[in-house]
């Protein structure tokens, strides 16, 4: 790639994710429906200022050389012509670890992935076609390159994209040769990669691998820019979405050098002894779980309970919660909450920060178990009161929330739900390392003299019930097609206060 359009390209997005990000709080960001002070203060989360980002410079790897296609595994490939690349279930074949691994993550998920696949058909739908390639080129990235996922318009007129789930170029989304065939980043947005066709690329190329099939050394496969190139999305609108490598190519988990940097690949595929064949030598391998928040919320889907509890270790290790009373300001009480982010190489949340909730739930309950007062509790339908109209049946009825996440606006400044519909963000997300805040004032008079237990839960869920209900209303996702959307609990904390 030109390194000058590497360059533009991430500054461009650097000073995007700084520029986002110093606007903190969500307070501002509920433009058309501003909260009113419903009995409580209304103040914006506070944040601790973060420090300047760091000027992108040219890290990127050189290429490496494409070798010719090995006599000895031709006969394979030939086999397979229809898509000339190995399935998931061929590699499986002699790399079984890999691929029972790689079966339960949400790579192997990205184009089963019901939500995915609703929202899919209608933004092809809505835009009249006009989205074309530009989700699946992600989602479904070997079947948009070899074509198979076409558009057209029915026999009404609706545009629909050619969706073939017995094809497994289609069916297995983000696949082996995905990864082990990326032979170049372009750059590190929207699927700007080249694939080889012949070579596939792991991290020693060893004379070994190169008898079973043609295979070189890769700095490429071994770099966060390779997971960057799908991990930042910029709509066609020119929204960014999704920004996580960004946030992390910004934080100190990119360092100077190899020893002091932390790639995607330390934290989302950890270390571990094992063969890379059933007959080959114990070496140190790499987890293919990647595991992040999110889970498959279809039956059927392998490893399920294995992926569950590994996204709670991981949201469990990633934020320190912390309660306390402050002094009495404005005559009111003051419970001050704090989340801080640690071991996180990038924004909590991160990635699809549009359908992402993190948030606190607090309560305040008297001796006998009465409740005083409650912020992040959910209405009858599951669903955050984050004060936007269509969000929650009360939308203002609770005007303290504090909430981590992204509200996306067209270009008229109105709320929209999907992806592309945006033309701007706005976004409250917790930057690695940072703590951001809220203090509660409340009205004192309820809690005096009495001996109260303030308890604060941090919860992480993926998707807001509005969106799924929304798809549902419109016919494009069957009403029982997923499971319940699990809420995951990062951290809870309790504290005991005499009021006086
Ligand atoms: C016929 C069996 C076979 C098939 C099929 C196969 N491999 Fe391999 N692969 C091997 C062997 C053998 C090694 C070397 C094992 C060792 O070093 O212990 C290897 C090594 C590798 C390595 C490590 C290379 C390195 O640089 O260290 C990667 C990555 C890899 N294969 C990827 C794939 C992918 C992706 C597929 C499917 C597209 C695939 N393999 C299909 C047999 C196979
Ligand atoms: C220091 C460890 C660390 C590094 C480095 C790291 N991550 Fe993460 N990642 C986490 C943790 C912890 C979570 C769960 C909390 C969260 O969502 O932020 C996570 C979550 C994610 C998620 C799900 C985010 C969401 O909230 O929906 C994605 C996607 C992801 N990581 C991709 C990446 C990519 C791509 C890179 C490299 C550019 C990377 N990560 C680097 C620790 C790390
Ligand atoms: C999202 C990208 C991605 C996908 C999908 C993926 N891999 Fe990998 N794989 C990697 C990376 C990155 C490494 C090297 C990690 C490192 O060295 O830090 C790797 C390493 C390997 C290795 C070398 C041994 C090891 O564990 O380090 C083998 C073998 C392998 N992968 C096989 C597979 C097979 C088989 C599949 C499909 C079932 C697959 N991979 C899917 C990214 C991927
Ligand atoms: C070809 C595009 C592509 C590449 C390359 C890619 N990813 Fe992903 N990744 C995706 C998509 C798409 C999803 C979401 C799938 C879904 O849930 O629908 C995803 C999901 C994830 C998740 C799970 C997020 C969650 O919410 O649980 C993690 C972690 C992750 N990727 C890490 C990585 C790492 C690390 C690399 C580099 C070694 C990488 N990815 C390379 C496209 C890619
Ligand atoms: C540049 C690559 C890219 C493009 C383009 C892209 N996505 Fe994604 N998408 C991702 C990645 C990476 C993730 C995982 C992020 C995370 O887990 O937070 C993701 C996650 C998602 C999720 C959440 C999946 C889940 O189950 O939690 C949905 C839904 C989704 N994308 C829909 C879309 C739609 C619809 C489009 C087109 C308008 C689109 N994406 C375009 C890369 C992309």
């Amino acid at each position: 790639m030109a390194s000058s359009q590497w360059h533009r390209w991430l500054c461009g997005l650097c000073v995007w994710g700084s520029l986002l990000i110093g606007m903190g709080a969500f307070g501002s960001c509920t433009s058309t429906n501003p909260a009113k002070d419903g009995g409580g203060s209304n103040e914006p989360v506070k944040t601790e200022s973060i420090p300047d980002r760091k000027v992108a410079d040219d890290k990127t790897p050189e290429t490496p050389a494409e070798k010719p296609v090995n006599p000895d595994v031709k006969g394979v490939i030939d086999a397979h012509k229809a898509v000339g690349l190995l399935t998931p279930e061929q590699c499986g074949t002699c790399h079984k670890q890999h691929y029972e691994e790689w079966r339960g993550s949400m790579h192997s998920y990205a184009a089963k992935d019901p939500v995915f696949l609703a929202m899919l058909a209608k933004g092809i739908a809505d835009t009249k076609g006009k989205l074309d390639q530009f989700c699946v080129q992600c989602h479904a990235p070997m079947a948009s390159r070899l074509k198979l996922t076409p558009v057209s318009q029915n026999s009404k007129g609706v545009h629909e994209m050619k969706f073939d789930m017995t094809n497994p170029m289609v069916a297995h989304g983000v696949q082996c040769v995905t990864c082990h065939n990326m032979k170049s980043v372009e750059a590190t947005l929207n699927a700007k990669f080249t694939l080889s066709a012949s070579t596939y690329y792991g991290p020693t190329g060893s004379a070994a691998a190169n008898k079973a099939h043609p295979m070189a050394k890769s700095s490429v496969l071994q770099s966060s820019l390779m997971c960057g190139t799908c991990h930042n999305v910029v709509n066609p609108k020119g929204a960014l979405l999704e920004n996580t490598f960004s946030e992390w190519y910004a934080s100190d988990f990119n360092g100077d050098t190899p020893e002091k940097t932390k790639r995607c690949q330390d934290c989302h595929m950890p270390e571990y002894q094992g063969k890379i064949t059933v007959d080959g030598p114990v070496r140190t391998l790499h987890r293919h779980y990647f595991v992040g928040v999110d889970q498959a919320l279809i039956k059927n889907f392998p490893k399920k309970e294995e992926q569950a509890n590994l996204v709670k270790k991981l949201l469990q290790s990633c934020a320190v919660l912390h309660v306390e009373r402050r002094p009495d300001a404005e005559g009111k009480l003051s419970i001050f909450v704090s989340v801080k982010s640690i071991n996180n190489g990038h924004n909590l949340p991160s990635g699809s920060t549009a359908d992402r909730q993190v948030w606190v739930h607090l309560t305040i309950k008297d001796e006998q178990g009465a409740l005083l007062y409650e912020s992040g509790m959910m209405d009858k339908n599951g669903d955050l009161m984050d004060r936007v109209t269509g969000h929650s049946v009360t939308p203002k009825g609770d005007p303290h929330l504090l909430m981590f996440g992204q509200f996306l606006f067209d270009e008229a400044g109105n709320h929209v739900t999907f992806p592309w519909e945006a033309a701007r963000t706005e976004d409250n997300l917790i930057a690695p390392g940072q703590t951001k805040w809220r203090e509660y004032l409340l009205p004192k008079d309820k809690f005096l003299n009495k001996t109260v237990t303030v308890e604060a839960v941090l919860n992480y869920r993926t998707f807001p019930p509005f969106l799924i209900r929304k798809l549902i209303e419109e016919g494009y996702l069957k009403k029982d097609a997923l499971e319940p959307i699990p809420v995951v609990e990062m951290a809870r904390k309790k504290i005991q206060l005499t009021i006086r």
